[in-house]
């Protein structure tokens, strides 16, 4: 893993931006594997603000996104699609056919799981994938405990990530208690991945994934069994490293 050091959330943000810009600029018909949450914000705005300024184009650009709660339906403002139109894909010349986003309102979801490791497949595998952790090392929504095998699967969401994930939410009552998320052996055969670490409260999950051993009980460790990640980190996610 190679660490890359950022005074702040806005330098991680264009440090990042700017390796996702050469990559789509070097390969337009790249695959691009995305993440929801508050971090990859920045990154997301300076995509945009790169296709208007400088007009790097996405019209043959594919991406897949990580996750999606179960039973919030895609026009919900909770839901990780809206967040994606809203956040990206509504301001970019991204053909909406070419972004892909597990179904959490399918009738049959295991059946949904296997469609979406299907779909990856058939595009070829992500290029390139764009992650966040959450405070207890999960990726994706693959919470601690879940195998390094695993490729996409239903989760039921740990308490400590629904409370963290409940600032979106009018209660933690309304959080969803389940995802459909891509496995952790579904994430490692991206071909380059790009963890995104900002603030204080994800220090301690930096430390452990720098000191730490490999281990299923914190899922981001996985990333040290690929020879192709870049972490970007704020000064302040870097406090004890
Ligand atoms: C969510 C998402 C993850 C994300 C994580 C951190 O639970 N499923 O993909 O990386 O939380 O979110 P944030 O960036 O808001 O801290």
């Amino acid at each position: 893993m190679k660490l890359i050091r950022t005074e702040n959330y806005k330098e991680m943000s264009l440090e990042a931006g700017k390796i996702i810009v050469e990559k789509i600029r070097s390969n337009p018909a790249i695959t691009l594997g995305l993440a929801t949450g508050s971090t990859p914000k920045g990154v997301y705005e300076y995509l945009i603000h790169d296709c208007v300024a400088n007009g790097t184009t996405y019209r043959e650009a594919k991406t897949v996104n990580l996750d999606e709660y179960i039973g919030l339906p895609a026009k919900d403002s909770n839901s990780y699609h809206y967040f994606m139109s809203q956040s990206l894909f509504n301001h970019l010349d991204i053909n909406e056919d070419h972004t892909h986003i597990p179904n959490g309102t399918a009738a049959n979801l295991e059946q949904e799981c296997l469609r979406y490791e299907e779909l990856i497949n058939e595009l070829g595998g992500v290029d390139l994938q764009i992650l966040g952790i959450g405070q207890n090392g999960h990726i994706g929504f693959n919470e601690p405990g879940t195998p390094f095998s695993s490729r996409t699967h239903l989760v039921t969401l740990a308490q400590n990530t629904r409370e963290a994930n409940s600032r979106f939410f009018n209660s933690i009552d309304e959080v969803p208690t389940h995802a459909i998320t891509m496995g952790i052996a579904s994430i490692l055969e991206s071909k380059e991945i790009l963890l995104l670490v900002s603030g204080g409260n994800k220090a301690e999950a930096l430390l452990k994934l720098i000191n730490g051993e490999i281990s299923e009980d914190f899922p981001a460790s996985a990333l040290k069994n690929h020879n192709n990640v870049i972490v970007i980190a704020d000064r302040d996610a870097c406090k004890y490293i």
